[in-house]
């Protein structure tokens, strides 16, 4: 577990381990005030007395070096708290800085994985780990860990020193720690299994929540509140359940080990009686560790308790990020050089999302600054087509390029500052329209994104809204119409001014004035572009370049719209019915 820290650690790991090594420090100067006492001791007791003698002499005492000594427990005393609060201040900055360091750590390598990822991995899975577990991680750092190391330097140096005063004691006391340890290795399998079960039953909590929020109003659409609360309860109370059984069911085997770990007590007080009454244990000494064994006690249980508390949740905890940061981002090289053009062309390729193969051999090219139009039955393979060029995933095989270059050659960044996507679903961000659209490119001017906004046609609208283009839009903000949002999003591109442009278009503008709208937008942004496009309305797309029909991930037909209606084909018979629907909303 330390090993992981480590690593998450990273540039942070010297602070860490500096960290730990002051910790134990602490754990080591903790028993000065012990050492003064047994100094006190022995000016009471000199070696040699018994009990009585000691009782006798008390009167004799020099009074002066008792004081003096009394003077030096205090002032230690006062030492030790004043490091306590700097130590403490020092280990929970650190805690912070580390924990942000692996958000952006995680933030980064997020940014850096296939889109895959995030089918695998629901976003309230991610949400736990990026806040809940990283926070973990700072207890981790900045309590439990410490307070581990502390204890374990304070137990060793208390039984060093117990064997320096006298060998048989140190192993009276030290004889509880392998039955504690028996103990403790119990106690962390149950431990291990019911805190197991509590943070699948906490991830399935997060994903659930975040389901049903942002589900909400397509659950309250199809009538399904109640049904779906129902559900919200039910991994509430498994999570409540879990996390009761997690406390009540280590409750007694953790007594056990406390048990264990306060024997030292009961062994050393008769063996010590034993070797006192045989004349071989000096009083001074006995009374010395009489009085330590408490303390010595302590922390022993602290410290496998505080390793027991801290494995199971900071351990999952750690092992969770580990798992993202060990993700295999996508294959990036060091560097690249430039391309000339920026034809597109697939060659052979096959893809799959899991074990089902969604295209087949692809084979197409896309001429610099030619349209070309993909068409197809829903489910054929369109978005997936343009994924692939973005590198939103990777082929199977075959190769994708880009001027003649395989993109997996390309650093990403510079691929993706080629490629303007327009997609289906427009994803608005909790800030200002002049910033949502500032996103095509963040260091354009506001008379740039003003301009970019006029030629999507948007400006008419955005400047009806309440703040005009300081109007907050997305999350919280004002509600946009799904034609206005395609806008905004076509607006972002023509800001982008990228050399591809990859529209797929959406599916639901009935109405044809936002159709009109949309179009002019469409063809302000494309002119001078290479440009692929999805099309669901046929009569759109009569004047490209080429047109590629897929069906089921292969292509079926290629050419002009002339060429195609020739053919007789899928695409003659998808042409037919969009005419005939035309036929519908004109009747
Ligand atoms: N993220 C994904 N994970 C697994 N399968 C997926 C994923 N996205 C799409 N698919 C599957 O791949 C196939 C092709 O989907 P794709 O989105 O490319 O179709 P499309 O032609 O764009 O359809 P539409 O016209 O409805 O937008 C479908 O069978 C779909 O279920
Ligand atoms: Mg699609």
């Amino acid at each position: 577990m330390f090993k992981e820290a480590f690593f998450l650690a990273k540039d942070n790991e010297k602070r860490l381990k500096f960290i730990f090594f002051l910790m134990a420090l602490r754990g080591v100067v903790k028993i000065i005030p012990y050492l003064i006492l047994y100094l006190i001791i022995l000016e009471i007791i000199t070696p040699g007395m018994d009990i009585g003698k000691a009782l006798a002499s008390m009167t004799n005492v020099s009074i002066n070096s008792i004081l003096v000594l009394t003077a030096c427990l205090a002032i230690v005393f006062i030492l030790i708290n004043v490091w306590d609060h700097y130590l403490g201040l020092f280990t929970m900055k650190s805690g912070h800085k580390i924990c942000y360091d692996i958000r952006m750590d995680l933030g980064n390598k997020l940014r850096k994985l296939s889109l895959g990822f995030f089918t695998v991995k629901s976003t309230g899975e991610l949400n736990t780990i990026l806040s809940e577990y990283v926070s973990r991680i700072e207890m981790f750092i900045s309590i439990s860990a410490p307070y581990i190391f502390s204890a374990i330097a304070s137990a060793s140096t208390m039984l060093i020193f117990f064997l320096f005063l006298d060998w048989r004691m140190a192993i009276a006391a030290g004889s509880a720690i392998p039955l504690a340890i028996m103990a403790f290795t119990y106690v962390d399998k149950v431990a291990g299994r019911v805190t197991r079960k509590r943070e699948e039953s906490l991830r399935r909590t997060n994903s659930v929540i975040v389901e049903f929020i942002e589900g909400m109003p397509v659950i309250k659409i199809f009538n399904q509140v109640t049904q779906r609360f129902h559900k919200f309860k039910e991994t509430m109370t498994d999570f409540r359940d879990k996390n009761v059984r997690a406390v009540v069911s280590v409750t007694v085997p953790s007594i056990i080990l406390l048990t264990f770990t306060s024997l030292s007590i009961a062994i050393i007080l008769p063996v010590g009686l034993y070797f006192y009454f045989d004349g071989t244990l000096p009083l001074s000494t006995f009374i010395f560790i009489l009085i330590t064994a408490p303390s010595f006690s302590d922390s022993l249980a602290q410290s496998l308790f505080g390793y027991l508390h801290s494995k199971s949740p900071e351990g999952q905890a750690i092992k969770n990020i580990t798992e993202v940061m060990q993700e295999k981002p996508l294959y990036e090289p060091v560097a690249d050089t430039g391309i000339k053009n920026f034809d597109i062309e697939f060659r052979g390729v096959s893809f799959s999302y899991d074990t089902e193969s969604i295209l087949h051999d692809i084979n197409f090219k896309i001429p610099e600054k030619s349209v070309t139009a993909l068409v197809g039955p829903s489910g054929s393979g369109k978005t997936t087509i343009t994924s692939l060029i973005a590198r939103f995933w990777d082929v199977d095989s075959g190769e994708v390029r880009i001027g003649g270059e395989n993109i997996q050659e390309m650093k990403l960044d510079r691929l993706l500052s080629y490629i303007s996507l327009v997609f289906q679903e427009v994803i608005l961000f909790n800030d200002t329209v002049m910033e949502n659209i500032r996103l095509g490119r963040k260091d354009a001017t506001d008379e740039e994104v003003i301009a970019a906004t006029k030629a999507a046609r948007c400006h008419e609208f955005v400047n009806q809204l309440p703040e005009g283009y300081n109007t907050v839009i997305g999350e919280k903000g004002a509600r946009l119409s799904g034609g206005e949002k395609q806008r905004i999003s076509i607006a972002r591109a023509i800001l982008k001014d990228a050399p591809i442009i990859i529209l797929d278009e959406a599916t639901a503008f009935v109405d044809p004035e936002n159709e009109n709208i949309i179009q002019e937008a469409i063809n302000h942004l494309t002119r001078g572009k290479t440009v692929l496009v999805i099309a669901h309305r046929l009569s759109t797309i009569t004047h490209v370049d080429q047109t590629i029909v897929i069906e089921n991930g292969k292509i079926v037909e290629q050419g002009t719209h002339e060429a195609l209606i020739k053919k007789e084909g899928l695409y003659k018979r998808m042409w037919t019915a969009h005419n005939t629907a035309l036929g519908w909303r004109v009747s």
